[in-house]
């Protein structure tokens, strides 16, 4: 079987988890390519809820290897914390693999990421504040720390000492605040790196292994495709690629490797942090949206900002993406609405737009032009085929459909592995 790639196609939070969690059943391998502890994947199973913020979703199914890879920035005190969690638990982590090549997030790196944000005052991106930023920063500008490097305890402490030599210059003469202390700093992770050597691999070539005995590999993405660095609504987006494109350079796999790509999506628009989100409702329909789809960050507990389906963003990440099948969740969140909108295309200065623009100031004043469905006001969670769903619930299925120009292979009508619908072969 080949790799398949699980890709976040909104603004993040799209229910990757759940939905990695319920396919990860018949996986070999379940591996993380991009992100670090920004993200929050919730997973409802039969243990219980668990919010994951580094180890791969796959992790409750005892045959998967579950790889951290070198895409990946990696907080070590998170990473520890997570795996006993999971551990005081009942869930057995023993086949978590980290790839000596994942950059870590140091202190500096989660102070930076706060003292950035505050001074960009009225204009801050709304960041996790974890150290993702700054981590990435230092990785591109060759000024990063790798998980590996903390194997060789001489050839850290000479990399910290000279980085952390240039980062104090930056938080004392910058920022005006206290330099940080070598010694303590590598006391404390190099305990790390003690404790996380038993997991620390070259994964490419476990990968490789694997995809030579044709087993089945799933690309768990972290974030949305509109948070891309690249492609995402610049400069409001993450540092890293959490479109398909980033499966090939965070986790070493050629694009041919590739067979499948997922995309999911919320049934409505849900953004955390700043910048531009052309749905967003303040009104009584958002409160309904926030309210009963608890649109509340899984990390960082903010509120999320909450809207009808801007199928011009959608459209516009399933062909960048050029997703094989879409996962549609919190399908059930939509039960109450007497009628349902979906954004098809912008207005700017009297113009459509079906494609959004790339200049943000001018996303800032696209207007959505809606599509109104009718609202079905009846319970979807128990349906376990499409049939089952209301005429008008079917309806705005293949509405979406016909807009992201890609099938819809499973319908989430609830936060449990069982609350899915499989509607044709996702891969
Ligand atoms: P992720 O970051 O993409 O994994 O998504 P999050 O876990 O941050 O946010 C998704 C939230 O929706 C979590 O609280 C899930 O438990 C929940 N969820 C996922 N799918 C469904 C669904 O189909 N229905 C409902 N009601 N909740 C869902
Ligand atoms: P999952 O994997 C939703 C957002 C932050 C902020 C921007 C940059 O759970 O879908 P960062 O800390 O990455 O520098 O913040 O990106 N963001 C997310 N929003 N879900 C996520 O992850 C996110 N990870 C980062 O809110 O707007
Ligand atoms: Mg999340």
């Amino acid at each position: 079987m080949p790799a398949i790639a699980i890709i976040g196609g909104q603004w993040g939070d799209e229910g990757k988890g759940k939905v990695i969690d319920f396919l990860a059943q018949k996986a070999s391998i379940v591996a993380r390519f991009s992100g670090g502890n920004n993200a929050g994947h919730t997973v409802v199973n039969e243990l219980g809820k668990f919010r994951m913020h580094l180890i791969p979703s796959g992790i409750f199914h005892p045959q998967v290897t579950c790889i951290i890879g070198n895409g990946v920035v990696v907080d070590p005190e998170v990473l520890l914390d997570e795996l006993k969690a999971l551990e005081e638990r009942g869930v057995k982590t023993e086949r978590l693999l980290i790839s000596y090549r994942a950059h870590l997030i140091m202190p500096y790196h989660r102070l930076l990421d706060g003292l950035e944000e505050e001074a960009r005052g009225g204009k801050a991106i709304g960041t996790t504040r974890e150290g993702v930023g700054p981590a990435y920063t230092d990785k591109v500008a060759r000024m990063g720390i790798r998980v590996g490097d903390l194997l060789d305890k001489e050839f850290f402490l000479e990399r910290l000492r000279s980085v952390l030599e240039c980062k104090n210059q930056i938080l004392t003469k910058v920022y005006g605040v206290q330099p940080l202390p070598l010694q303590e700093i590598y006391q404390k992770y190099s305990e790390y790196g003690e404790r996380l050597a038993p997991f620390i691999r070259e994964v490419d070539q476990i990968v490789y292994e694997a995809l030579k005995r044709d087993e089945l590999i799933f690309l768990e993405g972290a974030q949305g495709t509109l948070l891309d660095v690249d492609f995402g609504t610049y400069p409001y987006v993450t540092s890293s690629s959490p479109f398909v494109g980033g499966v090939c350079t965070g986790m070493g796999l050629s694009p041919l490797a590739i067979k499948g790509v997922i995309g999911v999506f919320k049934a409505y628009t849900t953004r955390v942090g700043g910048g531009p989100m052309p749905t967003e409702l303040r009104d009584a329909d958002g409160r309904e949206i926030r309210e009963r789809g608890q649109e509340y960050g899984t990390t960082t507990g903010r509120p999320r900002r909450c809207g009808w389906f801007d199928g011009v963003m959608a459209r516009f990440s399933a062909r960048l993406n050029r997703f094989t099948s879409i996962a549609l969740t919190k399908f059930d969140i939509l039960d109450t609405f007497p009628s349902i909108k979906i954004c098809t295309a912008y207005k700017l200065d009297g113009t459509l737009l079906e494609h959004p623009p790339t200049n943000p100031a001018l996303l800032e004043r696209c207007e959505p032009v809606y599509e109104e469905l009718p609202g079905w006001q009846k319970p979807t969670s128990e349906a376990r085929r499409f049939e089952e769903l209301p005429s008008e619930a079917q309806r705005y299925v293949r509405r979406l459909e016909e807009l992201l120009e890609c099938p819809i292979g499973l319908i989430s009508v609830g936060p449990s592995r069982e609350h899915t619908i499989v509607r044709q072969p996702l891969y």
